[in-house]
């Protein structure tokens, strides 16, 4: 299965009852696992977390370190980027990942973070 099979799959797991949005991704680490995630979200809305850091999060917690690419799939013409948030979590633990985004309708996009995230804060300014 190729990564954004894999984001297409875990987008059809996503608990997203108030947007109706439903969105997967899926990060490859650098021994090869894949660590898919999607938005799961909560009555209270601001709980969401979003399809990108549940993989994050998945990754992390299971050992994972190093990263080299993640997919990211909506069903949107024109391709669902990450949010502000995920931009800073993926570059805390991915730095310059390749970025690939994909709709429902075979629609891809690659690119780096750091195009889509050029400034970022992080642990380098500490
Ligand atoms: N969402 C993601 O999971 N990832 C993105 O890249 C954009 C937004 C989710 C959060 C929320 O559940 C829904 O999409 C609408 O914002």
């Amino acid at each position: 299965m190729t990564l954004t099979d894999a984001a297409l799959a875990a987008r059809n797991n996503a608990h997203a009852p108030y947007s109706h949005f439903q969105v997967g991704a899926a990060l490859e680490a650098d021994d090869g696992r894949i660590f898919t995630g999607c938005n799961v979200e909560n009555a209270t809305y601001g709980l969401t977390v979003c399809a990108e850091r549940v993989a994050v999060w998945k990754a992390i917690s299971e050992g994972a370190r190093k990263f080299q690419r993640i997919a990211i799939a909506a069903d949107t013409d024109i391709l669902t980027p990450p949010c502000g948030a995920c931009r800073q979590i993926l570059w805390e633990f991915c730095g310059d990942i390749e970025v690939t985004l994909t709709n429902l309708h075979g629609k891809t996009e690659t690119l780096h973070l750091k195009d889509l995230f050029p400034r970022p804060f992080d642990a380098s300014f500490l």
